[in-house]
């Protein structure tokens, strides 16, 4: 039962086209597998498992390659059998050839490392569920990010911060699980699209977890991080800056005190001895009442280094997170601006940071949410490893009971060109490492699994973490690109399918835009569980969120000339950009402007109508799923036709609650009417 929710974008079903099938089996039925590996074996293991299922045969396997129809090599293992130019490949790339010679057709599947020639095996699986043509293979892929990462918000007793499908995987109870089958599936998924990094509990480090570094619990974390090195995939743990007083018995945390340093250094020596290729630390520090070393009067470069330098010489790295701001604000002081944070706390200490530290930057300033600016701290420093933070998991878009299919949200982001070195200095290329040369660089993301028989709770939510690894690994793949693969190993190849479908998962961020909150305000959530409208749920809270609504209008002023001047972080092209209001773009106008509901936008309705007009449409939109997905009835199976028709009605009822709550909160404060006269409670 749940085979296919649980098997996601693997599901390696049976091919019925027989002209295909016997395509395929002539390429198929003798692999050669030159050296050996923990790493080879999982990509042996993955080609027989997705060959005998999609072609119902069982390979023959040998490391006789002359009579081989499908040849798995590395760097080291293949001499001369084929002509691969590994100066072109960097540490985890892979050719994809296909060779006749002598009337003899064979595919060589050849990585510069054994992790190249896993990805070249997931690639070649993909193509077969794709029903791509194998005859004339000429393929040469390289990652285009180094550090291709998930963060797991799992805590020990087995619940997950923002987790919305079911438990923990890794932990239950307050120790780890042993259904380690399912972490090996996960790391199987994960590794399919690229994921090479793993940090697997909360950044918020409790109690239980802080004796992640312990002896108690290593073996343990060494147990895992063994199932995802025979992925590829390094682990990485999240740790207590505090530890040295929580754990270590000493009465400070003082980053320059020697003690503390050689604390570490010892900690990082055990820590190697049971996880030889350990990947790093990842540290929450002075953020949202975590420890830090602002409480002994030193800043995040004294704080990452001390740590860095413990683990520099095992080649460890620190990811220290940028998500740094006061979360004791009081509403009614307009100076201090939550979205400014990150780049005041971090932008002057450029260049005082180890290069084995990486600074961790949310994609926005703010938190997640459906729309907001893109965060000016990237490009803005030159000489500092910087990587991207996004959030798979949906805390702020619906909480994977609505849909939301982020690709299209994230490929904005990426393609946000920052202006640092002149035009074309787009996201992407500083978190490549390409704009500054960075020596260590990626993009890491929230993700969005649990327990659950489908790993997401929301079936269609499989999408998010597919794309989001394809977009670490090429983050000039398009969103249709993607979708499409995704759909055609998730759902097959009927043509409605993919049709409705694309549709459904491409339109699913601007619908929920819509219903949700406006022009780039944010926020308006619930308190807490962040799920549902509170137009003012926020608005006197100490988080620094707002918006700002009164009788006159609404809005953040962020510009240099009047508001809190978070405009200027950015560089010259995007200050000017967005401090104009008649150049500031539409969706992001209420993040930078305060402005009266009668003002117009560039599409020529008011705020105040643009606001009524959008929650009446975004409702008929999410009603629009509901139907879309109902022709569907007859060429999905039963289970997962029924779970997402569930989810889409649900979220079609919920968008009904956003619309009104919203569209009522904003007519009485306005008092303006909708020029359509619709009915607003
Ligand atoms: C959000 C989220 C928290 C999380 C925090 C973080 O604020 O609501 O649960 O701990 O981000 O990224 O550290």
């Amino acid at each position: 039962e749940h085979k296919e929710s649980y098997a996601a974008w693997l599901q390696y079903k049976n091919i019925d086209d027989q002209t295909l099938v016997n395509n395929y089996k002539q390429w198929c039925g003798r692999i050669s597998i030159l050296g050996a590996s923990v790493v080879i074996e999982s990509a042996k293991k993955e080609l027989l498992l997705g060959i005998s299922s999609m072609l119902g045969i069982e390979p023959d396997c040998s490391s006789e390659p002359m009579q081989a129809s499908l040849v798995l090599a590395t760097n080291a293992s293949i001499v001369d059998l084929v002509d691969v130019d590994f100066d072109q490949l960097n540490d985890d790339g892979y050719v994809i050839k296909t060779v006749t010679s002598g009337g003899k057709n064979t595919i060589f599947l050849v990585g510069k490392n054994d992790s190249g020639v896993l990805y070249a095996a997931f690639h070649l699986l993909r193509l077969m569920q794709n029903r791509k043509n194998l005859q004339q293979l000429d393929i040469l892929e390289n990652p285009k990010n180094q550090l291709r990462m998930l963060n797991q918000w799992d805590n020990m007793d087995g619940s997950i911060e923002r987790g919305y499908a079911g438990n923990s995987i890794f932990y239950k109870e307050n120790e780890f699980s042993d259904e380690l089958n399912r972490i090996e599936d996960y790391a199987r998924l994960l590794s399919s699209v690229g994921i090479n990094g793993i940090a697997i509990n909360n950044v918020n480090v409790h109690k239980v977890e802080t004796d992640l570094i312990t002896s108690r619990l290593l073996p343990k974390v060494a147990e895992v991080a063994g199932i995802f090195r025979a992925y590829g995939i390094t682990t990485f743990l999240s740790v207590n800056y505090a530890s040295t007083i929580t754990i270590g018995n000493l009465s400070t945390a003082d980053p320059l005190d020697p003690k503390v340093r050689q604390w570490w250094k010892d900690k990082a020596e055990e820590i190697y001895s049971y996880i030889p290729d350990f990947g790093g630390f990842l540290v929450k520090a002075d953020s949202e009442h975590r420890p830090g070393p602002f409480t002994y009067g030193r800043n995040h470069a004294d704080g990452a280094n001390m740590l860095a330098e413990a683990l520099q010489p095992f080649n460890g790295v620190v990811l220290w997170r940028c998500f740094v701001y006061n979360c004791l604000q009081d509403w009614r002081d307009r100076t201090t601006d939550r979205a400014r944070a990150a780049y005041d706390h971090f932008k002057p200490l450029d260049g005082h940071f180890h290069d084995n530290v990486i600074l961790q930057i949310k994609n926005g300033p703010m938190d997640f949410q459906v729309r907001e600016g893109v965060s000016p701290l990237f490009g803005a420093m030159e000489n500092t490893n910087q990587m991207l933070e996004f959030q798979v998991t949906q805390e702020y878009t619906g909480q994977q009971r609505h849909l939301c299919y982020l690709v299209p949200q994230w490929k904005e982001v990426l393609d946000f060109d920052t202006f640092a070195k002149g035009k074309g200095s787009e996201v992407k290329k500083v978190v490549d490492g390409s704009l500054f040369q960075y020596k260590y660089s990626g993009i890491t993301a929230v993700s969005n699994i649990g327990n659950d028989y489908n790993w997401t709770g929301h079936t269609l939510a499989q999408a998010n973490l597919y794309g989001f690894g394809r977009l670490t690994w090429n983050p000039d793949l398009s969103a249709e690109t993607i979708t499409d693969e995704w759909i055609g190993q998730t759902f097959g190849h009927d043509e409605l399918v993919k049709e409705l479908v694309t549709k459904m998962l491409l339109k699913s961020w601007s619908i929920y835009e819509k219903y949700t909150s406006p022009l780039g305000v944010g926020w308006m959530v619930n308190p807490h569980h962040h799920y549902g409208p509170n137009v003012d749920g926020y608005e006197y809270d100490v988080w620094g969120t707002y918006h700002f609504a009164d009788w006159k209008g609404i809005g953040v002023d962020r510009t240099e000339k009047t508001g809190t001047g978070y405009t200027s972080q950015y560089f010259k092209e995007n200050t000017d950009l967005y401090e104009d209001l008649k150049t500031c773009p539409d969706e992001l106008l209420l993040f930078f402007h305060n402005v009266p509901y009668t003002h117009k936008l560039k599409s020529n309705v008011t705020v105040i109508q643009h606001i009524y007009n959008t929650h009446f449409e975004g409702v008929e939109e999410a009603e629009g799923l509901v139907e879309t997905w109902s022709q569907l009835k007859e060429k999905i199976d039963q289970e997962r036709f029924e779970d997402i028709l569930k989810r889409l009605q649900e979220q079609a009822n919920h968008s009904k609650e956003w619309r009104d709550i919203i569209n009522t909160y904003f007519y009485r404060k306005s008092g303006i009417k909708d020029e359509k006269n619709r009915k607003i409670y």
